[in-house]
């Protein structure tokens, strides 16, 4: 029999390091590149969240362009330009074509991106299903630009060809490139659907969309200022977990645990660190940050769990407000009905704080066709962004679908005309999955989507039963007036007296008593 045995040496002649770009080329399933019309949603996502948090940052009112254009099977290109403050040439290769780099790392902010993978990832994508880079043009103000991006994908460095610089006049950010595996369809899935509901909750955002068969569709803002900018605050640290802690201790400038802690957590302060020194004995409070390790973290987390803390600051928050989404959804879903409430900040796992805001809209376009009928639907958003995939494990779906629709007078959720939106807010959105597509159901964010479903719900439950009233009023005045006309001949028979004076009584009459389906008609129209 052969030897199979192999010795260490020979083993680990196969030893390699992979790059980081390397692991997520063989792995981009986690960064949302999984089915071809997933895929190209995710990069209209990627690009035009990025649009979004940089014109915010800058204070500039977005104004972008997505255009999708198809040049084979499977095959189509992205372009997406903006009006924001663009990037500056010397970090352009960093910025969108490397991964885990950007502005908005170690930064405690409700923003949309965070770490640092989105653009970076749309030009991997690229790579791998077509083999070339992506083209990017850009304008700060002091320089204009364009150039192809690519990436060395062993080494993670971005490659930068043919960069020239054009007329100063141009501002903002183009990014274009082709991608394959990937397929526009006009589904609750894809792009169209991506691009309407980023309108609904963006209404300060004028977004256009060119669809690959030509189609124009623009949503212009309806809100002409800005969303009130979110604060950077640092975490709570009751809303911190062990990797968290040693990602904030690695990045600390701090030279004491002692410092780090008061300087990168809300709320502590130096009596708050002798108190939990005491608490946590094992841990040398004196050493540098960087060298805390796994189990001194876990210590600390458990010890900021026995210190009564002051709550989070809950001005961190930005949402869309009552009345924006009302507009947004009045000239999108064009409903009969809309109510909207935005609750209170709340704080879930004891030191996050995080904000829902809800919608409903009933009739007109709201809700979503099912066949030939149409039936409910939940617009679920994380962040102002749009959550189009993993339905089933979100919390938002988990919250409505606990609902007792019946006490709102929707019978069946799956047969009315009726769009359920759902904004929720935080700096630390709890993602259930690496998709960053469905929201974990912690408890505290379920209730609280439940409470404002179920305020809005009453306000609809009172338009609806009233709405039901009218229409009994109204079929009960059709059926009387139908048959004035023969009773009044009738009456001229027996009593004489003439047909077309009796009836226009009558029709004054009937008038008089029905005059409310009236006055209401005239105050609605
Ligand atoms: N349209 C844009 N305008 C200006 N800067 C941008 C734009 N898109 C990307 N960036 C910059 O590139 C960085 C990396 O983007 P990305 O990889 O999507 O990561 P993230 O959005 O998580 O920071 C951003 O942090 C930002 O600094
Ligand atoms: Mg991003």
């Amino acid at each position: 029999m052969k030897d199979e045995t192999k010795s260490a040496d020979e083993i680990f002649k196969e030893f390699k390091e992979h790059s980081i770009t390397e692991f997520f080329r063989r792995n981009s399933q986690m960064l949302g590149y999984a089915g071809k019309v997933r895929s190209l949603t995710t990069i209209v996502h990627e690009y035009v969240t990025n649009s979004l948090d940089a014109a915010e940052e800058a204070g500039i009112l977005p104004e972008i362009e997505v255009k999708v254009k198809e040049l084979g099977e499977n095959r189509y290109s992205v372009y997406v330009k903006d009006n924001g403050p663009g990037i500056p040439s010397k970090v352009v290769g960093k910025a969108l074509a490397s991964v885990l780099t950007g502005t908005k790392f170690h930064r405690y902010m409700q923003q949309r991106g965070q770490q640092g993978i989105g653009a970076g990832g749309c030009t991997i994508f690229a790579l791998i299903t077509t083999g070339k880079g992506i083209h990017v043009k850009s304008g700060t103000g002091k320089e204009a630009y364009e150039c192809d991006l690519s990436i060395d994908i062993k080494g993670n460095k971005p490659l930068i060809n043919n960069l020239t610089t054009i007329a100063n006049t141009f501002r903002g950010l183009v990014v274009e490139g082709e991608f394959g595996d990937v397929k526009y369809e006009k589904s609750e899935h894809g792009v169209y659907e991506y691009v309407r509901r980023t309108a609904l909750t963006n209404p300060h955002t004028t977004i256009k969309l060119v669809e690959p068969d030509g189609n124009e569709a623009v949503f212009p803002r309806s809100a002409q200022t800005l969303p009130k900018k979110p604060k950077e605050i640092n975490p709570h640290p009751l809303g911190i977990s062990t990797s968290d802690l040693l990602d904030f201790a690695r990045a600390s400038q701090s030279r004491k645990v002692t410092s780090f802690l008061v300087e990168s957590f809300a709320r502590v302060s130096q009596d708050k660190v002798k108190e939990l020194a005491s608490l946590v004995k094992d841990v040398d409070f004196e050493k540098d940050p960087k060298e805390l390790t796994w189990s001194d973290s876990e210590k600390i987390v458990n010890g900021f769990k026995q210190v009564k803390w002051i709550a989070p600051d809950l001005d961190s928050l930005s949402t869309v407000g009552e009345k924006q989404i009302e507009v947004a959804m009045q000239n999108i879903l064009d409903p009969k009905f809309i109510s909207v409430v935005e609750r209170k900040p709340k704080v879930f796992k004891g030191g996050i704080p995080f904000v829902v805001e809800v919608g409903i809209a009933y009739g007109g376009k709201a809700g979503r066709a099912n066949g030939e009928t149409v039936a409910g639907s939940i617009l679920r958003f994380a962040n102002k962004v749009p959550l189009l995939f993993d339905t089933g494990s979100c919390a938002i779906t988990e919250a409505v679908n606990g609902i007792e629709w019946r006490r709102y007078s929707i019978a069946r959720f799956e047969e009315e005309p009726v769009s359920v939106l759902v904004n929720v807010s935080s700096v630390y959105i709890p993602y259930s999955g690496v998709g960053k597509q469905a929201i974990a159901q912690e408890d505290e964010i379920i209730e609280e989507i439940k409470l404002a479903v179920m305020e809005t719900g009453r306000k609809l439950q009172r338009y609806l039963s009233g709405e039901r009233q009218r229409n009994v009023q109204e079929s009960g005045y059709k059926t009387i007036m139908r048959y004035v006309s023969q009773l009044s001949a009738d009456l001229e028979e027996i009593t004489g007296k003439k047909k077309e004076e009796t009836e226009k009584e009558l029709r004054s009459l009937i008038e008089r008593k029905y005059k409310n389906l009236f006055n209401e008609a005239q105050n609605e129209s």
